[in-house]
């Protein structure tokens, strides 16, 4: 079947007009002094993405409609099979059926985990720049820990191993939050990587939580290994969903993988049905979604040549590293020699193009830098270049 991903699909209005992305440019613009915006604004910050779900899954989640009753609702065994078919055939990781506990969504499944498995006042470790756990974790009473990645210089990150080792040897920090792929550098870490991770975490009694969702968008060639079958389930509970992979985001369906017996949590305190539409769709996804994906990933990497090749045109003093997965550019404008002011204002508020700034994966890392969710539909995303790049002209 040929998949569409070029449709320019208008998420701003109705009907249908929830989408917290395109509706909610203001606190990113509050956040970041900017004042003024045109009305046409672009918005490819928040990463989920503005293509339609597959449309067998649109097409299983019909068949439900028509079906008419949505009561409470409980998770089959067909959905815990799914799930094991998915990770087995496309990441060789195999897990049981009953080491999949279901959450409503992955923010949630990382606010409950850090309640369930660290107390008040412990710290939660997170390799920074990156995607914002601060709420999961300080809303519980808990630190958050951040220990910086190295930057090459050329937005190519990699793990500071003094810096985790001395992070983990205080005791008060129990948890790290590991994001692989991570966002937003775009790294998919390698088994050395996560063995040396998950080595000096297991030495020093640290709980290691593995944020997976964005393990299914790979640029051509790039092999993912999940950490638990990279190293083992001991001591380590991953995170995966369906959100970021099938664009299902609104579903809310994450599923965490406990394989170690000494760290199952049944009777630990969460308790959560998901909806029937939640549950269908996994189903759906998982079990009829792979070719979609094959082709979303082949248009996801079409769009970062494309953009990348464009920048690399017509913003020349701008710096990229083609992530290894995920869809997240980050563009580090500093070689304009601009104001942090100057730099948002231009992009904000003249070119009305809303990304993510540094400061969002990292309080320290001002605004030179920004993210750009390259899950649009191509011309969307050249239009929004085209913007930026007429603003940086001079
Ligand atoms: C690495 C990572 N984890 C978790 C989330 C949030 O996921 P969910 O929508 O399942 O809560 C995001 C969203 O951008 C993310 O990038």
């Amino acid at each position: 079947m040929k998949y569409e991903f070029d449709e320019i699909i208008d998420r701003k209005r109705d009907p249908f007009s929830f989408s917290f992305k395109w509706q909610s440019p203001d606190y990113i613009l509050n956040d970041l002094g900017v004042k003024q915006v045109r009305e046409d604004v672009i918005c490819l910050e928040t990463a989920d993405m503005d293509f339609k779900t597959a449309p067998e899954i649109i097409e299983d989640l019909r068949a439900l409609c028509d079906h008419g009753i949505f009561g409470y609702s409980l998770i089959p065994d067909t959905y815990r099979e799914a799930v094991c078919g998915w990770y087995a055939r496309r990441q060789n990781w195999v897990f049981d059926k009953e080491d999949i506990y279901y959450y409503p969504g992955t923010h949630e499944a990382i606010a409950q985990l850090v309640k369930q498995y660290t107390k008040q006042g412990e710290g939660v470790i997170v390799l920074v720049p990156c995607y914002g756990y601060h709420g999961d974790v300080e809303t519980a009473g808990r630190n958050y820990v951040q220990v910086q990645l190295i930057n090459d210089g050329n937005e190519y990150f990699t793990i500071d191993y003094d810096a985790l080792e001395k992070a983990c040897q205080d005791e008060k920090n129990t948890m790290l939050i590991m994001c692989h792929p991570h966002n937003p550098t775009g790294r998919v870490f390698d088994h050395e990587e996560l063995s040396r991770v998950a080595d000096i975490c297991r030495r020093n009694k640290v709980l290691i939580v593995s944020d997976e969702v964005h393990s299914d968008i790979l640029r051509k060639g790039q092999d993912f290994e999940p950490m638990m079958k990279a190293c083992g389930p001991k001591d380590l509970i991953a995170c995966t969903a369906v959100n970021k992979t099938f664009n299902l985001a609104g579903l809310a369906m994450t599923n965490v993988i406990i394989s170690d017996p000494d760290l199952k949590q049944e009777g630990r305190g969460f308790y959560s049905m998901p909806s029937p539409f939640g549950i269908e769709a996994v189903i759906s996804a998982y079990n009829k979604g792979d070719a979609w994906v094959d082709a979303l990933n082949d248009y996801v990497d079409s769009n970062i040549s494309v953009c990348m090749d464009y920048i690399g045109k017509n913003l020349p003093k701008a710096k990229v590293w083609r992530p290894e997965g995920g869809y997240s550019l980050n563009i580090d404008f500093s070689g304009y020699g601009l104001s942090d002011e100057e730099v948002v204002e231009r992009i904000y508020g003249r070119a009305g193009v809303i990304l993510n700034s540094g400061l969002f994966f990292d309080d320290t890392r001002g605004t030179q830098v920004h993210r750009a969710c390259l899950s649009s539909p191509r011309a969307l995303l050249l239009e929004a270049f085209e913007r930026i790049a007429k603003e940086f002209a001079d």
